[in-house]
């Protein structure tokens, strides 16, 4: 599918992310932009390359008691606990607004169990108006079963080969950091059928108050996300680009049009804006202009020159 506002647009900054045409490299992370609705009066959505929402699963979900959130230097944490109102609400709620819009919306989803996994696949292959599905294999501030699909290649591939099967849209998956081998990773979701690969979720952190001698968080551990994973999550960008023959989306600290460009020399066909959202809700529009900016400087016909075109 081909989602191109005005094909005669200068510069170039359409990718493909397997069947999906995108018309520029830059969508919001999961879980930092709410529904969409949320950042209408503040972004014109329509410039971005495609919104991801917030993880959804089978059942609603209450999420972890606060204290949530804590700001730590470069970053933040964050123990939401994949609080959401669930498949059902979901699809009568929010989806209305969503399919209207003339941008791509991906719909991130989770669950605690591989059936839960394909429950939610096929009930979403029922409604229209979404242009993918980003499997969050990797659910750090949860405490039941979900940790080992993003830290086992066995699983993450047998969650991607269910999802894959019911699947009505392109399936791209979400890896998790917390690995030693990322790249064994990747290879395992691309083995079971991933159309493409997203990275990285946040890493596992932790921060504490000293004057109460406890954990800030409510959940004692949280994901670090922010300006600090940045330099992790381009290294694991790079390794699993040059490791697997799927299109590569670089999420992890990106803040400017610089830091999007630098994933994309590394190897992603496009990024994910997540933290920068909080500080900067235009942030993605802006970075939208800022690689335009750059393609135009550069004098390149297209941005699709730019992936993977990094010299070591
Ligand atoms: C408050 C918050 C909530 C998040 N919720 C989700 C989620 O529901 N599903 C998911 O796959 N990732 C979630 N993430 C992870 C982000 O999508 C992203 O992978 C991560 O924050 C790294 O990117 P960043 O440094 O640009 O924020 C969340 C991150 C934050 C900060």
């Amino acid at each position: 599918m081909e989602y191109v506002n005005d094909p005669k647009q200068y510069p170039d900054l359409r990718v493909n992310i397997g069947s999906l045409v995108l018309q520029n490299p830059v969508m919001t992370a999961s879980g930092t932009f709410g529904y969409a609705r949320e950042f209408e009066s503040l972004v014109n959505l329509h410039r971005l390359g495609a919104v991801i929402v917030k993880g959804i699963s089978l059942h609603p979900r209450r999420g972890n008691p606060p204290q949530r959130i804590v700001e730590t230097p470069c970053g933040m944490l964050n123990a939401i606990g994949l609080q959401n109102v669930g498949v059902e609400r979901f699809i009568s709620e929010k989806m209305p607004y969503l399919r209207n819009l003339a941008v791509p919306v991906i719909v991130n989803i989770l669950g605690d169990t591989v059936e839960e996994y394909r429950e939610i696949t096929e009930r979403l292959a029922l409604i229209e108006g979404i242009a993918a599905l980003e499997v969050n294999i990797s659910c750090p501030n949860v405490k039941r079963g979900g940790v080992a699909f993003g830290t086992d290649p066995q699983m993450a591939r047998k969650v991607t080969e269910a999802v894959k099967e019911v699947a009505a849209v392109p399936v791209m998956v979400k890896l998790s950091p917390n690995v030693s081998d990322i790249v064994a990773m990747a290879r395992a979701v691309e083995d079971g059928g991933a159309d493409s690969v997203s990275l990285i979720n946040t890493l596992i952190g932790m921060a504490i108050d000293l004057k109460r001698r406890r954990p800030v968080l409510a959940n004692v551990i949280g994901g670090l996300s922010g300006p600090a994973i940045k330099p992790v999550a381009l290294r694991m960008v790079y390794q699993v680009a040059g490791a697997v023959a799927i299109p590569v989306i670089g999420i992890g600290g990106i803040d400017s049009a610089e830091d999007a460009l630098e994933f994309i020399l590394a190897g992603a066909t496009a990024v994910q804006i997540g933290t920068a959202n909080f500080i900067n809700p235009r942030i993605s529009e802006e970075v939208v202009e800022g690689i335009g900016a750059y393609v135009q400087d550069h004098d390149l016909q297209s941005i699709r020159e730019l992936i993977g075109a990094l010299e070591v």
